[in-house]
């Protein structure tokens, strides 16, 4: 199966006005595949493997979807970086499975957290394969210094330009906030991308691209996990906007995953929503919105050309849209193509 833009088909309603353009001309056709990510409960996969302090962090990824993720698009002893780590899910999974892995994050108190996950889930013969510093996406390269231009994978999970924050059940049955301010948007600090919404994200993710492709080497990939979100009842199609800034970046667009954030039971899907996702949903339906609870993530696959050629073909193929640009076509030879697009693209 192959789909263009990711969510064009699964939009749930048409937005009530028209707001800025938030995606360029439509994306090539693409390879999909569909991860089963949360068979077993969050709090499972985490369960001894990540300390308690992580569940202050608003927004962490899946563990499965980490290890999945990696598995798929990182041959063992590949480096792998996550330049908005959080807790270090991607890095944890990353050096679990014996991949060389580095973090950043712009968070001092988030970051912490990752080093101390590393040293408690890892042996000391993978952790010494794993680092975390401190500091922006945006300067990556400087961040980086010397492993610049090395990079094989990018992984990550950015902020989705829509609000998060850690649960404060007891006060809020007391009548205070919902969620504790400390932990709105990552930090209370407007620097952090978590607070930037419309166009100004799509300006600050575009940097972030930006220096993801520069860290890269030749053919490497960037994988970006997002999930469309619904704000002040308008869908914002962040993955199609996502697959834009990527484009522009210089990136080629390579296949489209949905995770699953719901367990399959025979032929249903069963939703696992956080107390957050049902609290909003629910307050969202009050206000009169069609919302209905997240059960996927869109896992986002790109490539670095290979050669400044194969920049300059994408470049053409970016002005011609009816060219195709699928994983069959891209710099990827067939036998370094990342095992799942290879799959879906030939079966
Ligand atoms: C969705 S969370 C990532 C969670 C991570 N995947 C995990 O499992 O813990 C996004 C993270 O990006 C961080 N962040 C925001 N702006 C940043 C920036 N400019 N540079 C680096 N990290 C940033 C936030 O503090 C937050 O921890």
């Amino acid at each position: 199966m192959a789909v263009g833009h990711p969510m064009a088909a699964l939009a749930p309603t048409p937005p009530p006005a028209p707001g800025p353009a938030l995606a360029g001309p439509a994306s090539e056709a693409v390879p999909l595949a569909v991860w089963p990510c949360a068979q077993v409960s969050a709090q499972y996969q985490r369960a001894g493997r990540y300390l308690p302090a992580s569940t202050a962090h608003p927004g962490k990824m899946l563990p499965e979807l980490a290890r999945r993720l990696v598995a798929e698009y990182a041959p063992p002893g590949s480096l792998v970086v996550d330049p908005m780590c959080g807790i270090g899910t991607t890095l944890v999974e990353a050096a679990a499975l014996g991949r060389r892995t580095l973090g950043v994050e712009l968070e001092p108190r988030w970051a912490a957290i990752a080093r101390a996950n590393l040293t408690h889930a890892l042996s000391p013969a993978q952790a010494a394969h794993a680092e975390v510093r401190v500091g922006d996406a945006r300067a990556l390269l400087a961040v980086l210094g010397d492993l610049a231009g090395t990079v094989d994978l990018v992984a990550t999970s950015p902020p989705y330009a829509c609000d998060a924050g850690m649960i404060d059940k007891p006060a809020w049955l007391a009548g205070q906030s919902l969620c504790r301010r400390d932990t709105l948007n990552y930090s209370e600090r407007p620097a952090n991308l978590g607070h930037a919404r419309g166009q100004a994200y799509l300006a600050e993710m575009a940097r972030v691209y930006a220096a993801c492709f520069t860290v890269l080497r030749p053919g490497g990939l960037l994988v970006t996990v997002t999930r469309n979100m619904r704000r002040r009842g308008r869908v914002f199609d962040l993955a199609g906007a996502t697959v834009h800034l990527a484009e522009q970046a210089g990136f080629a667009y390579l296949q489209h995953v949905v995770a699953l954030l719901a367990c399959v039971r025979d032929s249903t899907l069963w939703a696992r929503p956080s107390f957050w996702q049902l609290h909003q949903t629910r307050r969202a339906r009050a206000r009169g919105e069609p919302a209905s609870l997240p059960v996927h993530e869109d896992v986002l696959v790109f490539a670095k050309p290979s050669t400044r050629a194969g920049s300059q073909n994408l470049k053409g193929l970016q002005r011609e849209p009816e060219r195709s640009s699928d994983a069959s076509s891209s710099n990827w030879p067939a036998t370094q193509r990342p095992a799942t697009a290879r799959a879906v693209a030939h079966g």
